[in-house]
């Protein structure tokens, strides 16, 4: 037994209680509870390592998860004023959206999906929100970054299949080419409804409303404001008639956020605040366990099959979450106690001492998925690490800790290109890239892993 092990059996002997100390009223011991998450979190980045791609994570971990984890170390930055994973998080971002500012690096084209792409571009939409040390001026900047992708977006907007909508692949041969789905539609929603907010620009607001308007008239966004996964393609006559009904936190934290941002924008406009409130309603009541009041993954957590993807979407609505109080304040009272909630049992879960490779974080502070039990559950990774980090920190946002994002009239300083990142010709063709084999197909993220999942946790597919 190794020595943090030996320690850490004492303690429970011992009751020393968590491995994380958390005081939520008092700043420096989120920042340093943060601080600590944080650095068990980078542990497992390896592009920073010689020889190794910045910006990659290692196996399982998708090019994705990745973008996701440098939008929270931008946003870890701008809480707690820490810039030790500054200079890897400018990196890796610069790489992967290569010297064309496009975020379509072509090692990922077997796998790449409008959604993975959004998660780098939310971590560049974060980077201008809170003026994140610009580029240097010969590099891409954080705006354009954003832009660009939201240029790439409209210019994949089909109206031929299922009126409208993105496809959540962007290759013909990709598995998944043939599915229209809410993160991905959810990834242009929300960056539109932030450029909008950032620029003034309303040709991004236009976009918003419609892309809201879309996933409701295909019932990804029903009446009750429940989002749905996606809607299939009919291969026979372009009909979306086929939809997957399986609800991810994910999906609802990134529709309500940019509802929030265009409540903001609009000056509290009506239809804004009702979708706001709405959506805030469905989320609390699908993803909050009754009996802890912290978020679950209820689709798969509780069974405990959740793959590496899913097991990091909490997070993302952590950070949601924290973002739409501060961009529609009335939400505050009730997003609130949630965060807070969230952040208690989160520290609490931090307390595993798994070995490396497994955690090379602190030891005893490895932390689990499950929030709802008071302890570590033995699950430790990328995106259980990330969910505690994302689960302790935002509560920063919700105690106005936190400066609201910057706009362009506010103090942002990210340049801009509103022209950026037209659809790149090799979009069209794909060719020049090795046959794709089964494996690949199987690899093509986190969608098709969430079908057959659903198999097991009780999916509805519906056939309208
Ligand atoms: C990344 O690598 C550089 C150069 O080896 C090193 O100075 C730096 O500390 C590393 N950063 C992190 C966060 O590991
Ligand atoms: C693509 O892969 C090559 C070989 O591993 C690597 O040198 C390059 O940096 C990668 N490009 C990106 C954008 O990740
Ligand atoms: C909305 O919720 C109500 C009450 O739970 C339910 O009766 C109704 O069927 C739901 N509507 C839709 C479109 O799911
Ligand atoms: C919101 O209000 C501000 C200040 O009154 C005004 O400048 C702006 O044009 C308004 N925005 C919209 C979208 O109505
Ligand atoms: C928009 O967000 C800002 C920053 O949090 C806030 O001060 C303002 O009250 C919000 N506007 C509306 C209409 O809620
Ligand atoms: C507003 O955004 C649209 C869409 O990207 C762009 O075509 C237009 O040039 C922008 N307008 C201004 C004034 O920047």
């Amino acid at each position: 037994m190794r020595i943090s092990g030996i320690l850490a059996s004492l303690c429970v002997l011992a009751r020393c209680g968590t491995a994380i100390d958390l005081v939520l009223g008092d700043e420096d011991s989120v920042k340093s509870a943060a601080s600590t998450i944080a650095f068990g979190l980078v542990k497992y980045y390896t592009g920073n390592n010689t020889g190794d791609t910045p910006g990659n994570l290692p196996d399982p971990y998708f090019w994705w998860e990745a973008g996701a984890m440098f939008g929270t170390l931008v946003d870890y930055w701008a809480l707690t004023g820490d810039d030790s994973y500054n200079a890897i998080t400018t990196q890796a971002i610069l790489h992967q959206a290569t010297e064309k500012g496009d975020f379509m690096p072509p090692n990922q084209t077997r796998t790449l999906g409008n959604d993975d792409q959004g998660f780098w571009g939310m971590a560049a939409m974060s980077a201008a929100e809170n003026n994140f040390p610009n580029p240097p001026e010969d590099q891409p900047q954080w705006l354009a970054l954003a832009q660009s992708l939201f240029n790439q977006y409209a210019s994949r907007w089909e109206e031929a299949t299922c009126g409208g909508g993105l496809r959540w692949q962007i290759f013909t041969f990709n598995n998944g080419f043939n599915y229209k789905n809410s993160i991905s539609n959810g990834c242009f929603f929300n960056i539109a409804a932030r450029l909008a907010r950032y620029t003034g620009n309303e040709t991004y607001a236009e976009w918003a409303e419609k892309i809201f308007a879309w996933e409701e008239s295909v019932g990804l966004i029903d009446a009750n404001l429940t989002v749905r996964d996606g809607v299939h393609v009919s291969l026979e006559d372009g009909s979306c008639n086929s939809r997957d009904e399986n609800q991810w936190t994910y999906n609802a934290g990134i529709f309500l956020h940019g509802a929030a941002v265009m409540y903001n924008h609009t000056n509290a406009s009506a239809i804004w605040r009702e979708r706001v409130d709405g959506l805030l309603a469905s989320t609390t009541a699908t993803f909050v366990d009754p009996a802890t009041g912290v978020l679950v993954e209820q689709l798969c957590e509780p069974s405990g099959f959740c793959n590496t993807d899913q097991r990091s979407f909490k997070g993302y609505l952590t950070r949601w979450l924290a973002g739409t109080a501060q961009m529609a304040p009335h939400t505050l009272d009730a997003v609130r106690p949630l965060l807070e909630a969230d952040a208690a049992a989160a520290a609490r879960a931090c307390t595993g001492d798994p070995a490396p490779p497994v955690f090379r974080g602190h030891p005893g502070t490895a932390c689990g998925f499950r929030w709802t039990t008071g302890a570590f559950d033995g699950s430790a990774g990328v995106g259980e690490q990330m969910n505690a980090l994302s689960a302790v920190m935002y509560p920063l946002v919700v105690r106005g800790a936190a400066a609201p994002p910057l706009t362009a009239d506010t103090g942002g300083t990210s340049k801009g290109n509103p022209g950026g990142g037209a659809a790149p010709a090799h979009e069209e063709v794909g060719i020049g890239y090795a046959e794709i084999t089964l494996q690949d197909r199987v690899a093509a993220g986190f969608v098709t892993s969430a079908l057959a999942l659903g198999v097991v946790a009780g999916s509805a597919f519906v056939i309208l």
